[in-house]
C-alpha cells in the first residue's frame, strides 16, 4: 500500500536547522526526517543497527548525534555509525556495516518526502508560495481512511482552492492560509493529522484541527457500526484507488 511511492514525512520547516529531527511511523514504517551538520535533509530508517530499536525515542527534538538508549550505539547526523561501548561492540566493522538504512529522500513544496525503494516519479503539490508559519498536530483515534474521508467527504468537488494528492496529502486554502494536512497512519486506529500552516496564523487553525478530530472519531464509531462512508465523488474515488492499491495494479 505504501511500499510504491513519495510519502510525506513532514513539514521541511519542521527540520530547519542542523541537528533538527522528526521521527515518525508511516504505515508501519519507523522513519526519522533530519538535518545533518551541512544543512542537507536526510531520511533515515529509526531502526539501531545492533538490535533494531528506535534510536529517537523523541517524536522530535534537536541533537548533535544519535546515541540509542539501550546499549548506547551512536551515529552522527548522517546516520553513520560513531561509537559502542566495548561489551557490545559491533563483529563486523567493514565500512557502512553498522550505519543506519538511508532513505531516498526529496524535498518539495516545503514538504519531505521520502520512498522505500526510489519511485521513478511522483505527484507533488505546488509550492504554497507562502512563508512556512507552524504546524498543528493533532492525534486521532481513527484508522487513516477515516481521516481521508472526512477531509475529503467535507469539500465539494467544485472547490477551487482543494487538491487532494494520494494518498496522504489535502491542500486547501482557508482565508489568507494555504493549509497542507498530512495524514500520518500510525496504527489501525491511530492516525496523526499534521496541519501546516503556510501564509496564516497557526492559532486559528487550532479550532479547525479540534474539530476535525471529533469528526473522524464519530465517523470511525459510525463505520465500526456498519454504516457506509460519506457519499462525495472525491471520497468515492478515493475508494476507487484504494482497491486498485490492494490489488496491486496502481
Ligand atoms: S538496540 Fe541500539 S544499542 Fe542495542
Amino acid at each position: 500500500m505504501f511500499g510504491r511511492g513519495w510519502l510525506p514525512l513532514c513539514a521541511e520547516g519542521q527540520i530547519a536547522k542542523p541537528g533538527d529531527f522528526l521521527a515518525q511511523s508511516v504505515g508501519g514504517w519507523s522513519v526519522l526526517g533530519v538535518r545533518d551538520k551541512a544543512g542537507a535533509v536526510r531520511a533515515l530508517r529509526n531502526a539501531c543497527r545492533h538490535q533494531n530499536m528506535p534510536v529517537a525515542s523523541q517524536p522530535s527534538g534537536h541533537c548533535e548525534s544519535f546515541r540509542c538508549r539501550f546499549h548506547g550505539w551512536t551515529y552522527d547526523l548522517q546516520g553513520k555509525f560513531l561509537s559502542a561501548p566495548p561489551p557490545v561492540a559491533p563483529a563486523n566493522n567493514a565500512p557502512g556495516a553498522n550505519d543506519l538504512a538511508s532513505l531516498p529522500v526529496r524535498v518539495m513544496a516545503g514538504l519531505v518526502f521520502f520512498a522505500l525503494d526510489e519511485p521513478s516519479s511522483g505527484f507533488f503539490p505546488p509550492d504554497p508560495a507562502q512563508p512556512y508559519n507552524g504546524t498543528v498536530v493533532t492525534d486521532i483515534a481513527c484508522n487513516w481512511k477515516v481521516c481521508l474521508e472526512h477531509l475529503l467527504g467535507s469539500q465539494g468537488t467544485s472547490e477551487p482552492e482543494f487538491a487532494w494528492f494520494w494518498p496522504l496529502l489535502v491542500v486547501r486554502r482557508s482565508g489568507p492560509a494555504v493549509l497542507v494536512e498530512q495524514v500520518v497512519p500510525h496504527t489501525f486506529l491511530r492516525t496523526r493529522l499534521f496541519t501546516h500552516v503556510y501564509g496564516g496564523a497557526i492559532e486559528a487553525q487550532k479550532f479547525s484541527a479540534a474539530a476535525s478530530k471529533e469528526a473522524c472519531e464519530r465517523q470511525q464509531a459510525e463505520r465500526a457500526g456498519g454504516a457506509p462512508a460519506a457519499g462525495s465523488a472525491l471520497v468515492a474515488e478515493f475508494h476507487r484507488q484504494l482497491d486498485e492499491a490492494y490489488a496491486g495494479n496502481s
